[in-house]
Order: structure tokens, then C-alpha cells, then sequence
């Protein structure tokens, strides 16, 4: 039986985790995360001395999982799950980095594909309109201006010790926009066929809202 496939794309702090995982909730379908994936493998890349070690051990030595408990996504690497630990800046910051190299875009996208095909998802990240599912039913791209984007992440974690200031929080999305929008493989760039929403000025529910009452339009959802 064929999959229904919603594609969610922007850049960086668009919030489009929190949003796919909602609307997945509500359509019942499976929510998946794909910076999970480029996190992990920037996890797993740090016990290597140099880019090439690293990149000559992906294949054998790179094993990933996502799970599901109660919903909520869960990623395993080698066995261990690295969900919470991979939820940190220079984790961040690797991301961005290994997430350009063309052999780690390759590793994973038969990974995505696969779980596409399996399932009903939601499956947000950079390329999945444009690379990983060119077919999807319904394609979104979420964004918002940096400045909205920091301050939202400002406002997350403005009660935590250590907390980034605004300004060290906008130099971050700034770059890792930079990075993803001008990488050579797969760089971060609307389908041509997805629907934009640009979230500056709306609120959580509003921008759920929108995305279900399009994804009934277009998948004639009950
Ligand atoms: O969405 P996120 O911040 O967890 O993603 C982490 C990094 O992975 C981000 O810098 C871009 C990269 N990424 C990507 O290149 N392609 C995807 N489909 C998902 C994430």
C-alpha cells in the first residue's frame, strides 16, 4: 500500500520539530526527526583523529535506530541511546559540518527513504522535499527571520545555567544558515512545489492549524 508523505523543510529554530510532532500526532502518522540522524553521526565522529578516519569507518562502524516510545522519537547509535546527548551546541555546530559531506548525505538517505516507504511520516529536515522524497504529498517549507528564530531559542533556555546570550545565539543560526543554505550537496533551498509559512508573526497553534487544514486539502484526510 502506498505511504502518505508530508515533507517539512527550513532553516535552523523555524520550529519545525515541534510543529511536525504535533501534526503527526493529530494525523497519526510517524514523525521523523532527520537532524536526529546528522547529530548522531556527528556524535559518532568525534572519536575519530581526522575527517577521512572517520569517513572510512562510517559504513562498517555507524549503526543507527530510531525508535519510538509513545510516540516520541528516540535515536540509537551503536546501541546506545544518544537522544538527550546529542542535544548540545558543539553538537550543533558538528551537525552542520558533517551534514556537507556528500558521503554522509549518501549513508543516510536510503535510511530515510526506507522509513518513508514503510510508514505514514511527517519527516522534517533540509532536503526532504527537494532530495529525499521529490514525491511527497504535501511539501512545506517553514521558516522565520533569524532574529525571531534566536529570540525563541533565547526565550527556551534563558532559565538554564550557562544560558548563551541573544546576540551569541543569533551568530549561531546565522551560521549554521550559512552553512546549510551553501553547501554543495544538498543545500537547504525551497521545492519548488512547497507551500511557504513564514512563522515570524504567528503562534504554535496557528502554524499547526494551517499545516493541517492543507494536508486535508491535499491528502482528502477525514
Ligand atoms: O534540524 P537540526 O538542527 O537538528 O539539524 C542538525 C544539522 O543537520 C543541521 O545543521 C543541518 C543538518 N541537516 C541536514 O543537512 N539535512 C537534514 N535533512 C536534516 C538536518
Amino acid at each position: 500500500m502506498k505511504t502518505i508523505n508530508i515533507a517539512i523543510d527550513g532553516p535552523a529554530g523555524a520550529g519545525k520539530s515541534s510543529v511536525a510532532r504535533e501534526v503527526a500526532s493529530q494525523l497519526g502518522f510517524v514523525y521523523v526527526d532527520t537532524g536526529a540522524l546528522y547529530r548522531a553521526i556527528a556524535l559518532f565522529s568525534a572519536d575519530y583523529p581526522t575527517t577521512k578516519a572517520f569517513l572510512d569507518d562510517l559504513e562498517v562502524s555507524c549503526h543507527l535506530e530510531l525508535k519510538y516510545f509513545a510516540g516520541t522519537q528516540c535515536i540509537f547509535l551503536n546501541g546506545d541511546n544518544v537522544t538527550d546527548k546529542i542535544r548540545t551546541p558543539e553538537i550543533s555546530m558538528k551537525a552542520s559540518e558533517v551534514s556537507a559531506l556528500p558521503k554522509v548525505r549518501e549513508f543516510l538517505l536510503e535510511t530515510q527513504k526506507d522509513i518513508a516507504k514503510e510508514y505514514n511520516v511527517i519527516m522534517d529536515g533540509r532536503d526532504i522535499g527537494t532530495v529525499v522524497l521529490p514525491d511527497a504529498d504535501l511539501k512545506i517549507y517553514l521558516t522565520a527571520s533569524a532574529e525571531e528564530r534566536a529570540s525563541r531559542r533565547y526565550l527556551e533556555l534563558e532559565d538554564k545555567p550557562d544560558a548563551p546570550s541573544y546576540e551569541q545565539l543569533l551568530e549561531e543560526i546565522q551560521q549554521r544558515d550559512y552553512n546549510d543554505i551553501h553547501r554543495a550537496v544538498s543545500p537547504l533551498h525551497r521545492a519548488k512545489d512547497a507551500v511557504i509559512i513564514d512563522t515570524t508573526n504567528m503562534g504554535f497553534h496557528e502554524v499547526c492549524e494551517e499545516i493541517l487544514n492543507l494536508a486535508e486539502k491535499r491528502l482528502e484526510l477525514e
